[in-house]
């Protein structure tokens, strides 16, 4: 059993800190925020995810997990987690003020000799520049990299199971000792340097949402062409090299992780002289999801007077409360500027999303939601909604359109309800093959040239929705890659 603390009670270090002392440690976890620390202690968690509050309440109960607003609480640790947010900058880079005020908070109160182990997702060099810093080498300080990997709503499972502990340490010694603190878990682990453990995590990130945005792009053709996205995602996912996650095409990906570590991996490759013209076009797929979304909703009830549209499911991913970055409130608020009235449910949601998007008409459940209304986004796969009796919602809305933005929907039943049953590239859509009409009537999208590349995002290389200042100015004027060039291919 090891001393340890965790900064930071959000959803990874009240899932860490819940998780460390599941595997035998003592844990302190420092929450600033009053608020926040209150509800702790009451036992109330500020966050929903499956298994979390069983952990927690079990271990303040055996005395293995406490929680702090004091920085004095980490006295006895000998390692101390950092696991607080770095949002995204207004360049697109990620803010990392939070994790160097935790460490200038923790360094007077630190044991000498102890270990900050870094869990927050932070640009490359971030552990580096904390061990460099003249009060870590005072208190005899280590600087650990230890990246997360946890999914929400499987946060839990995924930090009890992972497929791999990272550990990025300067010397080998420091590693095994991070090591040690995982020894309870059956997983392996990889033990590198600071700065590829950093980046392996934007890389697992930006890898993921690559897939999505690429089956994505794979629907629009499908649609095009006639094919079913899914059955082509089923068969190259087979493919061992492949494998089947991560493939399901729809209205993309949202949450507070990949939106922000795509950007921040830009940042970081543009601050260091690199293009990445693969992350700006995922990027852009995924954009491109939501505005097709919006598009289409608006096809079907703009000529309508007063026109609804009901949107089922808020999150930006099912079995999560958690409306950041998610694509249905993009395109809520899309249809909200064009004088769309919009009504939504959510079984976990309602009230975040409300917090951020008021002008949503949040309804309790989902029939509700759907009264009067002209046309349907499904909009998160939560179960309830394939279950919903669909011939109640056809008495319950006014028009029969279906967007089925996570071809989760039985979209032949739905056809033979009279519903317009529309998907991202699914064969079973019952208003010809594409996504719309109107989008692949030539098989390109609507933001594409006679060329099939979309001026808006390609003619000068970069992506003006991506909020990116300055990126890679250095490459973009002459249109090549420095490392290529300096290779002289
Ligand atoms: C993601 C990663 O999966 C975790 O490994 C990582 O630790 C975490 O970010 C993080 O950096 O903290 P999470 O944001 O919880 O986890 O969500 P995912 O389950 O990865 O889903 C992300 C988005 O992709 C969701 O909007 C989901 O609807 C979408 N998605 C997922 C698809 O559109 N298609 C798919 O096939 C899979």
């Amino acid at each position: 059993m090891a001393q340890l603390a965790v900064v930071g009670a959000g959803y990874v270090g009240l899932v860490t800190a819940a998780c460390l002392a599941e595997i035998g440690h003592q844990v302190t976890c420092i929450e600033v925020d009053e608020g926040r620390l209150c509800r702790l202690r009451a036992g109330d968690l500020p966050i929903r995810e499956p298994g979390l509050s069983q952990l927690v309440s079990k271990h303040t109960l055996d005395g293995n997990l406490r929680f702090t607003g004091e920085y004095a609480g980490i006295a006895a640790a000998g390692f101390v987690f950092i696991a607080v947010p770095t949002p995204s900058s207004k360049d697109g880079s990620a803010d990392t003020s939070y994790v160097l005020q935790a460490v200038d908070s923790l360094i007077p109160h630190a044991r000498p000799g102890s270990v900050i182990v870094i869990k927050s997702t932070v640009p490359v060099g971030t552990a580096d520049k904390i061990a460099g810093l003249a009060s870590i080498l005072a208190a005899g300080m280590e600087v650990v990299s230890n990246p997360e990997f946890l999914r929400q709503g499987t946060a839990v499972q995924d930090f009890m199971a992972p497929d791999r502990v990272v550990i990025g340490a300067s010397s080998p010694h420091e590693a095994a000792r991070v090591a040690d603190l995982y020894a309870a878990l059956e997983a392996p682990i990889v033990a590198v340097d600071r700065r590829s453990a950093e980046l392996a995590k934007y890389a697992a990130n930006a890898l993921l949402a690559t897939r999505i945005s690429f089956m994505n792009e794979i629907s629009h053709i499908a649609a095009a062409v006639h094919a079913d996205v899914d059955d082509v995602a089923r068969i190259v996912g087979l493919d061992r090299r492949i494998g089947p996650a991560f493939l399901k095409a729809g209205l993309g990906w949202g949450g507070s992780c990949f939106p922000k570590d795509v950007l921040a991996l830009s940042s970081v490759a543009a601050n260091n002289g690199c293009r990445t013209p693969i992350l700006q076009a995922v990027y852009e797929v995924n954009e491109l999801q939501r505005e097709l979304a919006a598009e289409l909703l608006m096809d079907a009830v703009r000529a309508i007077r007063d026109p609804v549209v009901a949107i089922l499911g808020l999150a930006f991913k099912p079995n999560t409360d958690d409306v950041r970055g998610s694509p249905a409130l993009g395109i809520a608020q899309r249809l909200l500027a064009e004088g769309v009235i919009v009504r939504a449910h959510d079984p976990f949601a309602l009230v975040n999303a409300n917090r951020v998007l008021p002008g949503v008409d949040c309804r309790p459940d989902p029939y509700s939601a759907l009264e009067g209304a002209d046309a349907l986004l499904l909009a998160t796969e939560w179960e309830e909604y394939s279950a919903l009796d669909w011939v109640l919602v056809r008495e319950t809305m006014r028009g029969k359109t279906v967007l089925d933005g996570r071809n989760a929907l039985n979209g032949v039943f739905l056809g033979e309800l009279g519903f317009r049953y529309w998907s991202f590239g699914r064969a079973t859509q019952n208003n010809g093959n594409g996504l719309a009409p109107k989008v692949h009537a030539n098989g390109v999208t609507p933001h594409a040239d006679e060329n099939g590349a979309s001026p808006k995002v390609h003619r000068n290389g970069v992506f003006p929705k991506m909020d990116m200042n300055g990126v890679v100015p250095k490459v973009h004027a002459n249109g090549t890659h420095p490392s290529i060039r300096e290779a002289g291919v």
